[in-house]
């Protein structure tokens, strides 16, 4: 978040006891075996033809071109297609060859997978749909019922990433948690096993990965005060295999967890203060996200997010690196065990997570050929390390940073320590904000031009310490100042107020380290990308252009206006020799939430059609009319204000807390959730007591906050929303 937006930054033992620990672990995880006819639907034949081949087709995904078998198509999440019949010649004549319209208005992140002529697409609320990838044809989908109260939990949209590919079956990790095995052919459900405690803040939202048989699952929730970790399931059945927690927990209690052993050795003593407990903020380090594997050195790697609570002071006593927040480690992924780790952000306090994918490639640097990780993470810095031992090799910023100057002798960050906000209690702005320089969206590789694209983002955030600051058991918890009022109005903060971010597509080669091209796009953020051996790089934009580009020069070759806001990367494939792109439009994720005027379109907050679109050579297609306007209906006049100056300000403290993460700042919606200033509840005080006290519309995503706000709060926030709606109107603002 930035300017109004980011003006809120938001703003943020013992061996022996095993045999109990297992019992306890069976119990709170128990696999639940589905019997095949609850909950998929299935529409005509399934035209599957090698579905049933064993897992390790991924390892070889090369030798298949034509499919796309793991979200960044192999293992090495290149997002690299080697397709070439569409190229930078013929690329002019791409057009639609279907689309397919998606049951809800919510954010698409979903890369699909296609498999044997098989398209899989996954959608908001975690729902999954497989398309004869031809023809459109819905074969299957399914919907795992995600309750609606969980949106609370989720930072950033009820989004989802994708789905994974192993022997036959369709792995989706929910918003709630769970994961389930489908059957690919038919989207019957055959296992489901739930990943997370319930009574805390986790969420799924990235894609599973499989290795070896194991299905790999991390969870969100940093903003929650959640601890992370990532989890292997058998592939076959879903019995829990290992876990990883990247934080350690209370001191003196083992997990027995394959992460006992190195928290203890190493990570515990990088924390203080009281952490593990609700009022310390769990630590974070979620496993969002992104992960790699290395199938020669059968080495797995894990981007692990950003800390919690955000605030170091809360947290660590406003000391230690907190080990493994904002790191790369690698584990071995038969057995969770440690191998090595990289911090790129030692302390952080900026949610600075390390979740955006790692490409692996192998790079000729000095003179000798490296395996190398790449990965361009929200702290601004492309990193290339040696994958077999995780030494640092290059760390090179591609954007304005300011919260390092460089790297010391142990390639450790030289801090700059007015960025600890946590300590020094001064206001920081720092650039890449909280939203990062590179966020969830894909970069891509190409091996022919060596370049890496990235979806860069430009923006700064305002952090400042809050001293009042106590976590509600609702909604996020970070440690920061919110309410925009709050913010002492210096020059540098207004500057940072005003700020206008930007967002760009950006070739960078990692071995000079430059920049080779770049692209603007519109506003704050852009899509994720994808490359082809065609000499092309596809990338949609929030006016919902998808573009491509020659992958040499960044010459826009093509594109096509999709209706909707894209955020979500593009696919290859082919079927029967023909090759298509596909991808999942529809606004939503953080920036429709809090995103506020900086992430409007030119006419206004975006609104969202989310469709599967598939493009091929001289598709002709027609993309269908938008559905009717839904804008919510707009009272014609702003009701009176019932309150004085302090409900309104006791309003406006208790809105910023809780509801702009949803709403907008200053409850300016851009998009995302509704624009409360003209809702029709604001005339009616029971009705909004209703839906903010009581949760009438809990099934929509909307739960009740009683258990944060006293109904003295949530009147007080209906009088500060009316105030918003009538200085909108032009009318003046209350003075008594
Ligand atoms: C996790 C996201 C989230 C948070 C946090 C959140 N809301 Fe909502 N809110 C929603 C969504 C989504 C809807 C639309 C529900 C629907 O479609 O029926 C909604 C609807 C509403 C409505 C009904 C609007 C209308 O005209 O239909 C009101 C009023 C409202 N929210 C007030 C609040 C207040 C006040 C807070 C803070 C105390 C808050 N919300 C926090 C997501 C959120």
């Amino acid at each position: 978040m930035t300017s109004p937006g980011n003006a809120c930054t938001l703003l943020a033992r013992k061996a022996r006891q095993l045999p109990r620990d297992i019992l306890l672990i069976a119990a709170t995880f128990a696999v639940v075996l589905i019997t095949p006819g609850a909950d998929a639907a299935t529409h005509g034949p399934a035209s599957l033809k090698s579905a049933g081949n064993a897992g390790q087709r991924i390892a070889h995904a090369d030798a298949e071109p034509q499919n796309w078998l793991s979200t960044g198509r192999t293992y090495s999440e290149a997002h690299d297609s080697p397709l070439t019949t569409i190229d930078t010649q013929n690329v002019s004549r791409l057009g639609l060859a279907w689309s397919f319209d998606l049951d809800t208005h919510r954010g698409q992140e979903s890369t699909p997978l296609a498999v044997d002529g098989v398209l899989y697409t996954t959608s908001a609320w975690s729902k999954v749909q497989a398309f004869d990838a031809a023809s459109g044809t819905l074969l299957w989908h399914f919907d795992p019922k995600v309750p609606g109260a969980t949106a609370v939990k989720a930072c950033c949209d009820v989004v989802n990433r994708g789905a994974a590919f192993w022997d036959g079956k369709i792995y989706i990790g929910t918003l709630d948690g769970r994961l389930i095995a489908l059957n690919a052919k038919t989207g019957k459900p055959l296992w489901s096993v739930n990943t997370v405690d319930r009574t805390k803040g986790y969420t799924i939202t990235g894609a599973p990965r499989v290795v070896r048989g194991n299905v790999l699952i991390g969870n969100g929730g940093a903003e929650q005060g959640v601890r992370g970790y990532i989890t292997a399931y058998d592939a076959s059945t879903g019995r829990l295999k290992w876990r990883f927690y990247t934080v350690p927990g209370e001191p003196g209690k083992m997990d027995n967890a394959a992460s006992d052993k190195i928290l203890a050795q190493l990570a515990e003593r990088t924390w203080d203060g009281n952490w593990w407990s609700s009022s310390g903020g769990g630590g974070g380090g979620t496993v969002w996200d992104s992960m790699s594997y290395d199938p020669e050195l059968d080495l797995l790697y894990i981007g692990v997010g950003n800390s919690a609570y955000w605030n170091r002071k809360y947290r660590s006593a406003n000391r230690g690196d907190n080990l493994f927040v904002a790191s790369i480690v690698a584990l071995r992924p038969s057995t969770g065990e440690y191998v090595w780790h990289y911090q790129q952000t030692p302390g952080d306090q900026w949610d600075f997570t390390s979740t955006q994918n790692m490409i692996l490639a192998d790079l000729t640097i000095d003179g000798r050929l490296r395996k190398v990780l790449l990965q361009a993470p929200k702290n601004g810095i492309f990193y290339i390390l040696d994958r077999a031992t995780g030494e640092f090799l290059s760390g090179t910023p591609f954007v304005k940073i300011n919260w390092m100057s460089g790297f010391d002798s142990q390639h450790r960050p030289i801090m700059n320590p007015k960025s600890d906000y946590g300590s020094t209690g001064e206001v920081w702005i720092g650039t890449p904000s909280q939203s990062g320089s590179h966020s969830w969206q894909p970069m891509a590789m190409n091996t022919q031009t060596g370049l890496a694209y990235i979806p860069v983002q430009d923006n700064v955030s305002i952090f400042l310490s809050d001293p009042e600051f106590k976590p509600k058991p609702l909604g996020v918890n970070v440690g920061i100042v919110t309410d925009p009022v709050k913010l002492p109005l210096t020059p540098d903060v207004l500057a940072a107020i005003k700020f206008q971010p930007t967002s760009y597509l950006l070739a960078w080669n990692p071995i000079t380290k430059t920049e080779a091209w770049r692209a603007a796009t519109p506003s704050v953020v852009n899509g994720g990308v994808l490359t082809t051996a065609g000499g092309l790089v596809f990338q949609g934009t929030i006016d919902g252009d998808l573009i491509a580009y020659d992958a040499v020069n960044g010459a826009k070759l093509w594109s096509f206006n999709c209706g909707s806001a894209i955020l979500a990367a593009p696919i290859s494939f082919a079927v029967n020799g023909r090759q298509y792109i596909s991808l999942v439009v529809g606004w939503g994720g953080i920036y429709s939430m809090l995103g506020g005027p900086p992430a409007w379109g030119k006419t206004g907050p975006r609104t969202n059609t989310s469709r599967v679109l598939t493009f091929t050579l001289d598709g002709k297609a027609a993309l269908p009319a938008p559905p009717e306007d839904s804008t919510p209906r707009r009272t014609a006049v702003p009701p009176a204000q019932f309150a004085d100056v302090s409900t309104i300000t006791m309003g406006q403290t208790a809105y910023h807390r809780t509801c702009l993460v949803c709403h907008g700042i200053a409850t300016i919606s851009a998009g995302g959730a509704p624009d409360l200033r003209h809702s029709a509840t604001l005339v009616d005080g029971s009705l909004w007591r209703s839906i903010v006290a009581d949760g009438a519309l809990v099934n929509n995503g909307m739960v009740g906050f009683r258990e944060n706000f006293s109904l003295r709060e949530i009147d007080a926030i209906r009088a500060y929303v009316i105030e918003q709606a009538r200085l909108e109107a032009g009318e003046s603002p209350t003075v008594h």
